[in-house]
């Protein structure tokens, strides 16, 4: 696997290898990778001749400083991971590479970016834009793989793809989670293994709500409810809605597809965890 720190060397990579006819998958993160990356990763590498997966802390789309600062930093790790996973490209750039002035472009798709993670994080997805905005551009992929864990960052950026007319596939692909439910997060090497424990409440009780007949509020209500009531979790938000256009519904008939979306604060620091279920 090459690792690449420059755009302008990125960029004469890949156009030597469109010019061989190759088709290109994207894969963007952040780091601190986990099975959830190698699953899109190993996905891209089959369905594509090359797969660029870049790792780029992105400074924009952090709205609290404290957040990024923790944020882990495991780049070394990252790279055997991918090399492992079949990865041709690591792309790891400087933050003074990707913005060497600041990005002043606005974005704006509401209510896509404007309700739940857009409300309680002013700015992150303005930041998430600005950058997979740069990553599309530099790489011109085929194809790029994101998580459905950020269920609502795959609704923000399709709408951005459509907006700025980039010509690609969005792959939204399936959460990862351990076995008792807990879906894989980055984030979740901040908890202790006690609090790990108690944060895979969240997926039991979501998943149990699924099956209880309850209207959009008696759900609402009982996830909120049930969750916290577990000592060591708060819920921030759980949001039942139109799983295209993310505006709230209030009965199950409203929407072709309606997910629950939720962040729940977990233990003493505390790590904010987040998570969605599909109801129909
Ligand atoms: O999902 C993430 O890890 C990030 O938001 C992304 C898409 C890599 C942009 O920094």
């Amino acid at each position: 696997m090459e690792v690449i720190s420059k755009i302008s060397q990125l960029r004469e990579r890949l156009s030597q290898l469109r010019n061989e006819g190759k088709s290109i998958g994207l894969v963007p993160t952040m780091g601190a990778l986990h099975e959830g990356h190698a699953s899109l990763v190993r996905r891209s590498v089959k369905e594509n001749d090359v797969t660029v997966v870049s790792v780029f802390l992105n400074p924009t789309q952090f709205n609290d400083p404290k957040d990024l600062e923790r944020y882990p930093r495991t780049l070394e790790a990252d790279c055997r991971l991918l090399d492992e996973c079949g990865a041709d490209i690591a792309f790891a750039p400087s933050v003074k590479e990707i913005y060497p002035e600041p990005d002043t472009r606005l974005f704006s798709y509401p209510p896509t970016d404007s309700v739940m993670e857009g409300a309680m994080r002013p700015g992150h997805f303005n930041g998430v834009c600005q950058i997979v905005s740069k990553l599309l551009s530099y790489v011109e992929p085929d194809r790029a793989y994101f998580g459905e864990k950020d269920y609502q960052q795959i609704a923000v950026i399709r709408r951005m793809v459509d907006d700025l007319g980039f010509k690609l596939q969005i792959v939204p692909c399936p959460v990862v989670r351990q076995s008792d439910g807990l879906a894989l997060s980055s984030r979740n090497t901040l908890l202790s293994d006690e609090e790990r424990v108690t944060a895979a409440n969240i997926y039991r009780i979501l998943d149990k709500s699924r099956s209880l007949g309850l209207t959009v509020q008696e759900t609402h209500d009982y996830v909120v409810g049930e969750i916290n009531s577990i000592p060591g979790l708060t819920v921030q938000y759980f949001s039942i809605v139109d799983g295209d256009s993310l505006a709230d519904v209030t009965s199950w008939d409203e929407a072709p597809s309606v997910v629950g979306c939720i962040t729940v604060f977990c233990g003493t620091k505390p790590i904010r965890l987040i998570d969605h279920i599909r109801y129909k």
